[in-house]
């Protein structure tokens, strides 16, 4: 049977989107189907670009439950579903120890920055207050960490010439649409180590 993929988003969704596609028509077809798209924000731009291409799409709404209760009500939303992989697309949530612990080596996210040198939000405005004149972006496994798990890719966005953080972001999410279903079909075609254990794990 196909592989199942469950993409986790909050508002957007243009990574999303790219991986709807390449999972239609691209390098991810035949590789996996997209089983859910799940917002943690009713209101999220992403969610209706979801419904409007047929995807099962839900909100589970953070608004109001703590850390454990919103774990467990994404478990729920998963379990409901059966995923293989499941995909972090802007997803604005850290996910707890029980929904690393259940999906350990099989949940993935992006991330525009070297995860090594910028971890949490906000990472294009760091590159462009720094002025640099390249950044990378990273898909890497998620752990129970702050953008920590191991890096299955980087990819290198060229800056010269950025006139601001609309166009840092522009270039930036141009390679990140490219590398997220690229990697993404590398991992789930076995060209990339697996990645059982969370960090920190016995
Ligand atoms: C992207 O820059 C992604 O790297 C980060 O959040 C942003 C989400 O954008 N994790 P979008 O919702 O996919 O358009």
């Amino acid at each position: 049977m196909i592989p199942r993929l469950a993409i986790l988003i909050s508002g957007r969704g243009s990574n999303m989107l790219a991986l709807l596609r390449a999972c239609r028509v691209g390098e991810l077809r035949g590789l996996c189907e997209p089983c859910l798209v799940l917002s943690s924000d009713p209101q999220a731009l992403g969610l209706a670009a979801a419904e409007s291409l047929d995807v099962p799409s839900r909100a589970v709404s953070a608004r109001g439950l703590g850390r454990r209760a919103y774990d467990l009500a994404l478990l729920e939303a998963l379990e409901s579903v059966q995923p293989d992989w499941i995909a972090l697309a802007g997803f604005m949530r850290i996910l707890g120890p029980a929904v690393v612990r259940r999906y350990a080596g099989r949940v993935v996210n992006i991330h525009p920055a070297d995860t090594r040198q910028h971890q949490g939000l906000h990472g294009y405005a760091w590159a462009w207050e720094q002025r640099l004149d390249e950044t990378r972006v990273t898909v890497h496994m998620v752990d129970e960490g702050l953008d920590t798990g191991p890096i299955l890719a980087q990819r290198s966005v060229d800056l010269r010439g950025a006139t601001c953080l609309d166009d840092v972001e522009r270039r930036g999410l141009a390679v990140e649409h490219c590398l997220y279903p690229e990697t993404l079909r590398a991992l789930l075609a076995g060209e990339l180590p697996p990645f059982t254990a969370p960090r920190g794990a016995a």
